[in-house]
């Protein structure tokens, strides 16, 4: 390992006389011509470290003070992977609100599985096509959206940023990316909608009072939703040690905030504004069963999407259901402890569908090659959580907007390399296990 503080090594020297080449080239560069280019060049100066740097996309990119430290900033990041630390420092005061976002259940081992399976599949290269234009465009339910990355939904972001859902809302919005609202956020359905400004999907959690549910559903049409997302892998209690681990050590009074009783709760939400909720005892349905969906299907001209279907049989029952829309997820390993991915998934499902309906999918995407991959394995569009809720924690709206950048530049350079200039040309054939 070098010793920084003993003096350079050789190796830090060569890199800071390739930085100096670097920085002389950058001066002469047309590039950099015109009143900004010292000030340009400054912070260029300042931004690099004593590395020589990449030839690839990333030459221009900051890159973080020092190799190892937590990002202080968002062009600092390499990968969605360096907000995770800068967000758990963010929450450093409320160690509670970091474990509700990281946790799993049990051990963690389906949260794990859901990326670790990515791992698995292979990517097909081919050479020699013409891959200058990308076109990532993809069509739901009618809307065009800029990319197939979607932000599932996550509840409660006030808890992660005083801005919430609505930094949320303008980083996707300004992408021109879909983005699904919880049914317990902290802010409302409209104004979400307006600052996005396409139309969101409503993540539905059903209640067990029909009229409080059927509220709910008016107020995301009144939003413009298009889709209810309608989640059903919250089968009853579940075992989140890492949030309980977390919240020994957070010395905060949580009533503070937070209210006794569930239906207090619940009411805390805005989308629950002015409704009796005094008889919601179960805001996830444990009891819910098909007869439901068909409830539901009837009480909207929206769409209905599935989320949290795992299986194929699951996946036949959901297509005769009459619904529109399925998205592949385990809530982000946070629902059971089953060791399913989700990618792993993905292929029955997508052949229980017969291709009558979309299918989507969340869960362990941390790269732009697993957004590739899902859609190899027959996927309309992929959908992230915890990455924008660390963007979001770490640096409001510009986290957000430098997560979904990332996974973007990632997809697009993979779509060149597997030779798929545009969605439809992405196919099975293209991965491996
Ligand atoms: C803190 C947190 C809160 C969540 N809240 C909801 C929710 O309210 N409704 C829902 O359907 N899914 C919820 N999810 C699950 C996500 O929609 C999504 O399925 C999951 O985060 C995807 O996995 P990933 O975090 O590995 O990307 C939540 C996930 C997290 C991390």
């Amino acid at each position: 390992m070098n010793d920084i503080e003993s003096g350079p090594t050789p190796a830090l020297e060569d890199a800071s006389h390739a930085r100096r080449h670097f920085l002389k080239f950058l001066s002469g560069s047309p590039l950099l011509m015109g009143s900004s280019a010292s000030g340009l060049m400054a912070a260029l100066a300042a931004a690099l470290p004593g590395e020589v740097a990449a030839q690839s996309y990333d030459v221009l990119r900051a890159q973080a003070p020092k190799v190892g430290e937590i990002i202080e900033a968002p062009e600092h990041a390499l990968n969605v992977m360096d907000f995770e630390p800068a967000a758990k420092k963010a929450l450093a005061a409320a160690p509670a609100h970091w474990g509700y976002m990281a946790t799993g259940v049990d051990d963690d081992s389906t949260l794990r599985a859901n990326h670790e399976d990515f791992e698995k599949i292979r990517i097909k290269v081919r050479r020699l096509i013409d891959a200058r234009n990308i076109d990532t465009r993809v069509q739901l339910f009618g809307t065009e959206y800029a990319s197939p990355i979607f932000l599932s939904p996550v509840s409660s972001q006030r808890a992660f940023h005083p801005e919430a859902e609505l930094a949320v809302a303008r980083a996707a919005g300004a992408k021109k990316q879909l983005m699904v609202l919880s049914t317990s956020s902290n802010s409302a359905p409209a104004d979400v909608a307006r600052a996005h400004g396409m139309p969101i999907w409503f993540q539905l959690y059903p209640t067990d009072d029909w009229n409080v549910t059927q509220a709910l559903i008016r107020r995301a049409e009144e939003a413009g939703a298009k889709a209810i997302v309608l989640t059903v892998d919250r089968q009853g209690g579940r075992n989140t040690e890492t949030l309980f681990r977390a919240r020994r050590v957070d010395t905060r009074q949580c009533m503070g905030c937070h209210t006794a009783g569930f239906s207090n709760e619940v009411a805390r939400k805005p989308v629950f504004e002015r409704l009796d909720v005094s008889h919601v005892t179960n805001l996830y349905g444990t009891g819910m069963t098909w007869e439901f969906v068909a409830k539901l299907r009837a009480a909207t001209k929206a769409k209905v999407v599935l989320k949290g279907i795992m299986t194929r049989d699951d996946a036949v029952r959901a297509l005769s259901a009459g619904v529109d829309g399925i998205i592949v997820s385990n809530h982000g390993g946070r629902a059971e402890a089953s060791g399913q991915s989700t990618i792993g998934a993905l292929p029955e499902v997508v052949a229980g569908a017969r291709g009558k309906i979309p299918v989507l999918i969340d869960g362990g995407v941390r790269r732009g090659t697993d957004v590739f991959k899902a859609l190899a394995l027959g996927a309309t569009a992929v959908g992230i959580g915890r990455p924008y809720c660390w963007g979001l924690a770490a640096f409001g709206q510009p986290g957000v907007a430098t997560v979904l950048d990332i996974l973007q530049r990632e997809f697009e350079t993979i779509l060149r390399q597997a030779g798929a200039t545009s969605l439809q040309q992405i196919n099975p054939a293209m991965v491996a296990a």
